[in-house]
């Protein structure tokens, strides 16, 4: 597992990341200064995935308290900075009665923590000899330390439930061939790489037992913003009657959010994907909870429907 500190940190004056666009070929730091810096971090995605912005955006607004800047500024900026995962705002409004160092870092360690008890619970749900499914990058770089269900993969990889992980390479950032491949390799799991588009056939194949993903943000109905790409997996999974799951804290889920449409969805820059042509960009799409065979938190397996055993987890904001 790489350590919690050398994803994200928050040192006297400044917070440090691991620049997560230059892995897995060079592992360099970005230093920040401000609440502006980190904004910026966030959103360049020097830092991504749900839990890691919302912990980078609370070292961000406990460094700009501690500098004396204007901190009604710094929650703006910060919350402004990625609009899908509602881990950003959900941590900003934990550090606002306590905005200091020990409190952000007490939030870092919490998300680590509900982690591992999401693991426990997910790995419930894997046979053994699985070959799982995985987009985009929900492991220990997008929580801040060890993973939602790249750490639930990891876990079912240490209890020998594991045959081998097939990691969507995630287009246009390429989240999976990067850094959930980079993960499983330190961590020993078999996996491939694949092109998004290899999915369907795979399943059909009868290679792919189960999908696992993270979500951003997940509505109070059970709908599931994630990585875009996520919902054209759980429709081919449902296609091919393969269970989908996510994996996510309940920091993901958003209760004043009644279902998917009224998620944001981020809208990137076109030069993401080309720089000769028009093109759109957006990040995320949402999965509805009818394709969703479960979904994992900290407290345990819910499955539909998702409102009521949701609703009694998380405490309304
Ligand atoms: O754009 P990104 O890389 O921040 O998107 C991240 C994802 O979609 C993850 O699957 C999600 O944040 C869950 S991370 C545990």
């Amino acid at each position: 597992m790489i350590e919690p500190d050398r994803i994200l940190r928050l040192e006297a004056d400044r917070v440090v990341l691991l620049d997560q666009r230059r892995l897995p070929d060079v592992e360099v730091e970005v230093e920040c200064f401000s609440a502006q810096d980190v904004a910026d971090a966030i959103q360049a995605m020097v830092v991504r995935g749900a839990p890691a912005i919302g912990i980078a955006a609370a070292y961000g607004y406990a460094l700009a308290a501690a500098r004396g800047e204007d901190l009604a500024t710094a929650d703006r900026v910060l919350r402004a900075s990625r609009p899908t995962a509602v881990n950003l705002s959900c941590a900003l409004d934990e550090m606002r009665e306590d905005p200091s160092f020990e409190r952000a870092r007490i939030l870092h360690e919490d998300e680590v923590a509900r982690c591992r008890r999401m693991a426990e619970h997910a790995v419930a749900l894997i046979r053994p000899g699985t070959r799982a499914l995985t987009h985009c990058n929900a492991g220990g770089l997008a929580t801040g330390g060890y993973g939602s269900a790249v750490g639930a993969l990891v876990a079912a990889h240490e209890r020998n439930l594991l045959e081998h992980v097939w990691v969507d390479e995630t287009r246009p950032l390429l989240q999976g061939a990067r850094l959930t491949a980079w993960e499983l390799e330190a961590a020993g799991v078999a996996h491939a790489v694949i092109a998004d588009s290899a999915a369907a056939s795979l399943m059909a194949a009868g290679a792919v037992d189960c999908v696992m993903t993270g979500a951003d943000r997940i509505a109070a109905n059970g709908d599931s913003a994630n990585k875009i790409g996520t919902y054209g997996l759980a429709v081919l999974a449902h296609h091919h009657s393969i269970p989908f799951y996510v994996v996510a804290p309940t920091s993901t889920v958003d209760l004043a959010t009644a279902t998917g449409v009224a998620i944001p969805i981020e809208e990137r820059a076109p030069a993401e994907i080309t720089s000769r042509f028009r093109a759109r960009n957006p990040a995320f799409d949402v999965t509805p909870a009818a394709l969703i065979a479960a979904i994992v938190t900290e407290a345990g397996v819910h499955r539909a429907p998702f409102a009521d055993s949701l609703a009694a987890e998380v405490a309304p904001a």
